[in-house]
């Protein structure tokens, strides 16, 4: 009603209104463009790939470079190249755990993935949202199942430290094999080491007093004297022998208070006696001794022998050739004899109360004295422990599918190493140990346990008793492992040429050779003689 009292006023109003309207009009029109630009701006924002990669396409849609879309950072080729990488991973954890159908599920993702790159390298076209988004939705999707289902970021990492371990080792074997076929072998130390030992073993025969001098030192109440400190060595190895000895003594402040007991075979008894009986070692003493005077190590009292002389067993060791019982001393694959002595301390030395282990490949940098003051807290071996790596762990050793080991062993349980290590033969005669190791030799009579080496048949014997040590006591891997930190190693008490390139090898790792060579006397006549240095 009230509209309609300013009559007057209607045709300048309607003008008014036609211009507002326009005006209107205008700012609409201009708010839409507005919006449809910034909305497109968005767009490219959230979906880059999207816009740049089909723009290119359709500028260039002849002339893709696959390789460059691959290496883009904005490629969905590239996003799920990374996706298949990823996946894979996950299927050899998920494959590890028994995981038989997450890992087929992922596969089968992961040949989508691969069949659809090849289709865009055919066709010569980016990969568009569209065709990448159901196979990345799936992939994430089972990724995340595999995550969830405790396959962690760790788990991951360690699995493929493991897989990448097995690869270098296979490569180093390879290696190892390669330099065997190329002859190197010929021309290297092993001729060398021979070639000592019939010198040393003329000089044995030559010099009668050596006989004598060996009696005595036999006889010495140094051997037995717990207030002094003891060395087990086994070995048929003259030379790393030598080393690990010179190794020890020169780096102790007291060489006169070691001892070291060293056993070995048939064919290195001699060389070995006249060795140490020939060259000074700063006062320490040294007892060599023949593994075959001990005749409590028979078939009725060890199993292992038992089982080294079974028909069976010794084709498997000797590849079917015949053998008799005089002549398995002899054979240079009774080494594994001379290693499992470490199973019998207590009985290679009755009246010892702590001794330190060291195998031939090691070489000494610190004084391991202090070794024997450590607090073992009631366990009979002092042992540093190798899972930092995270793959030594127990299930890398022994066969989990067997119910003897699962039932009574944790798979992921910490392996720990053989090479140096103190042992308390008190604790170890309280414990039993020699039966419980005689217990598992027997129980894997069939080789279902474990197949070869010591230290399968160590970590079951002593589960439960091992003392863990710094792991700068003992360093490992000199023999295969080509990156091992430098200060660690200058820190190492004991550095381990574990592995097959053994540093009296051609073969030998050259940035750790001379860690053991400082140790050996090429000065020696005899070495000299021998080795072209
Ligand atoms: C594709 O790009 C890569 C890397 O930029 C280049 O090395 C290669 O030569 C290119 N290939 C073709 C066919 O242009
Ligand atoms: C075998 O060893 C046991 C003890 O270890 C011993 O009593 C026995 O006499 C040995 N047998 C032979 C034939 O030496
Ligand atoms: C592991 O143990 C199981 C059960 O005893 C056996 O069937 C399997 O052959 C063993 N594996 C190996 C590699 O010896
Ligand atoms: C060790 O063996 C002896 C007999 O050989 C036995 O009497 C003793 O109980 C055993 N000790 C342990 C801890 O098994
Ligand atoms: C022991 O090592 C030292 C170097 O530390 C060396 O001079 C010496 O000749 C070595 N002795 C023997 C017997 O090899």
């Amino acid at each position: 009603m009230r509209r309609r009292v300013p009559d007057f006023r209607r045709p300048v109003r309607r003008r008014i209104s036609v211009w507002i309207w326009w005006l209107i009009g205008i700012f609409v029109i201009a708010g839409l463009l507005l919006f449809v630009v910034q909305h497109q701006h968005q767009v490219q924002l959230d979906l880059p790939n999207q816009e740049m990669t089909s723009q290119s396409a359709d500028d260039s849609h002849a002339s893709l470079n696959f390789t460059e879309e691959l290496l883009s950072t904005t490629s969905f080729a590239r996003q799920l190249n990374d996706q298949i990488t990823l996946a894979k991973a996950y299927v050899i954890i998920a494959k590890e755990h028994s995981n038989l159908q997450l890992a087929w599920e992922l596969s089968s993702q992961i040949r989508n993935c691969q069949r659809l790159l090849s289709q865009a390298a055919v066709r010569a076209k980016p990969i568009t949202i569209e065709e990448a988004h159901p196979i990345v939705s799936r992939l994430s999707h089972l990724m995340y199942k595999a995550q969830d289902s405790h396959y962690d970021i760790s788990t991951t990492i360690v699995t493929l430290k493991k897989h990448a371990q097995a690869l270098e080792e296979r490569a180093h074997a390879a290696t190892a094999q390669g330099a065997e076929f190329a002859q190197l072998a010929a021309e290297s130390m092993p001729k060398a080491l021979h070639c000592l030992n019939i010198k040393l073993t003329e000089e044995w025969f030559r010099n009668p007093s050596l006989k004598t001098l060996s009696e005595e030192q036999r006889n010495s109440p140094r051997l037995v004297d717990n207030n002094l400190y003891h060395f087990c060595i086994f070995s048929d190895n003259v030379l790393a022998t030598s080393a690990v000895v010179n190794s020890t003594i020169s780096n102790a402040e007291h060489p006169q208070q070691l001892v070291f007991h060293i056993v070995t075979d048939r064919v290195n008894y001699k060389p070995m006696l006249t060795w140490f009986l020939t060259n000074d070692c700063k006062g320490c003493t040294v007892n060599v001794r023949n593994i075959e005077e001990f005749s409590w190590l028979n078939a009725s009292y060890s199993p292992l022998i038992k089982q080294l002389l079974d028909k069976e067993t010794k084709a498997y060791y000797f590849g079917g050739k015949d053998q008799n019982d005089e002549a398995k001393f002899r054979n240079p694959k009774f080494v594994s004899l001379l290693n499992h002595l470490r199973f019998y301390l207590p009985e290679i030395h009755p009246s010892l109360e702590k001794v330190v282990l060291l195998d031939d490949d090691v070489v000494v940098q610190k004084d391991l004295t202090v070794l024997f003051s450590l607090d073992l807290h009631g366990n009979v071996n002092g042992a540093v422990e190798t899972c930092l790596e995270g793959f030594h762990r127990f299930y890398r050793y022994l066969n989990f599918s067997d119910t003897r080991i699962s039932a009574k062993f944790d798979p992921q349980a910490c392996g720990w190493a053989f090479g140096m290590n103190i042992f308390d033969l008190i604790a170890w005669k309280r414990a039993n140990v020699t039966s419980r190791y005689h217990n598992w030799q027997e129980q894997n009579a069939d080789r279902m346990l474990w197949k070869t080496g010591t230290l399968p048949a160590g970590l079951l014997t002593f589960y439960g008793l091992v003392e863990p040590l710094d792991r700068r006591w003992h360093v490992l891997g000199l023999g295969y492992d080509l990156e091992i930190d430098d200060r660690l190693i200058e820190s190492a008490a004991v550095v381990h040429f574990n592995g097959n390139m053994k540093p009296w090898l051609k073969l030998a790792i050259s940035r750790y050779r001379h860690l053991w060579e400082r140790y050996v006397n090429f000065a020696h006549p005899y070495l000299k003689d021998c080795i072209m240095h």
